[in-house]
């Protein structure tokens, strides 16, 4: 069958819900990952194939975007031939039946392809490693993150419930949301990008100066675009012409799982919206749990505080 995601969403009709968490390897993952989490293991990417791997919310999906330009010249048309997901699969991404998987899309196309994930560095299957396959990681500073994943968690109709905000930061502290703690996460990538050539991004560097952060993907994709192409690049994935564009926006998936009036998916864009939500007493408790958390560390996160 070949059903659009709005066709295929529309068919598996009631038994979309909010799915709940099974552990694989100490890791809370929605039930239809965690069931099908042999066949994910089991993923032997061809060497050509580039793995994005984030915490969810770190800017995955403008790291995709860039990416796809990069690989297309600039080219603003062809990078409209299908929304990110399509263009870019979700590795891991399982629902319910017609509703095509990750590795069903990733069958169909020949590569190199570029494959989001949000598995931590432990969860990834191991024939990326194999392969000596190319992987860029994008860190987000902690705050930030939890606050986009929790607008998230509410729009999105497949997530567990967020319920008060208060207790999202609790949760998020004891990395009890899919994909597990943030902490583990970051770090996990982090002691091996030397050892695996990773290339470690942040969500505020590419907001900073998304020019440089462009050309720090170019080089290490070893690709040679002119000045003017990256030029052109920045203005595509702006936040405000991404936020407009079809196919980078997920308007490709309906509200029967993205609800976009509770939450847009491209929400704001910003660095530093966590002071809109953290009351100073829960930034004093979330900072020093962060202390401890990321004492045996130093990852150069900024925004912070
Ligand atoms: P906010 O909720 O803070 O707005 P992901 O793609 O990993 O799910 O991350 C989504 C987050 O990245 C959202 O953050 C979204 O708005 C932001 N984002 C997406 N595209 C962006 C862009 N081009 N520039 C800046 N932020 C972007």
């Amino acid at each position: 069958e070949n059903l659009s995601y709005k066709e295929a969403i529309e068919k598996a009709g009631s038994s979309i819900t909010r799915f709940p968490l099974i552990h694989i390897r100490s890791i809370p993952l929605m039930c239809h990952i965690a069931n099908n989490w042999d066949s994910i293991w089991a993923f032997c990417p061809d060497p050509s194939d580039l793995l994005i791997a984030t915490y969810p919310k770190a800017g995955t999906t403008w790291t995709q975007e860039i990416v796809d330009l990069l690989l297309h010249n600039g080219d603003a048309e062809a990078c409209k031939r299908a929304p990110t997901p399509i263009r870019s699969p979700f590795l891991e991404i399982c629902s319910p039946p017609p509703i095509p998987s990750g590795l069903d899309l990733l069958k169909k196309m020949d590569p190199p392809r570029v494959i989001k994930t949000h598995l931590p560095f432990q969860l990834v299957p191991p024939g990326f490693w194999e392969s000596k396959c190319k992987a860029i990681y994008v860190a987000r500073n902690a705050k930030d993150n939890l606050v986009s994943y929790y607008y998230f968690d509410l729009m999105n109709k497949t997530q567990p419930e967020p319920g008060p905000f208060d207790g999202y930061i609790n949760k998020f502290m004891r990395g009890e949301l899919s994909w597990g703690p943030w902490y583990d996460h970051v770090k996990s990538y982090w002691v091996e990008k030397e050892k695996r050539n990773i290339l470690y991004l942040f969500y505020e560097d590419m907001k900073e100066n998304p020019r440089r952060e462009v050309l720090r993907i170019m080089k290490y994709l070893d690709l040679s675009v002119s000045d003017e192409v990256i030029n052109q690049i920045v203005e595509l994935t702006s936040f405000k012409s991404m936020k407009e564009n079809p196919m980078a926006n997920y308007s490709c998936i309906p509200s029967p799982v993205f609800d976009q009036s509770v939450s847009p998916f491209m929400r704001k864009g910003e660095v530093g919206d966590w002071k809109n939500h953290f009351t100073p007493e829960q930034a004093k408790m979330f900072d020093e749990d962060y202390a401890e958390q990321m004492k045996d560390v130093n990852i150069p996160f900024r925004s912070l505080i």
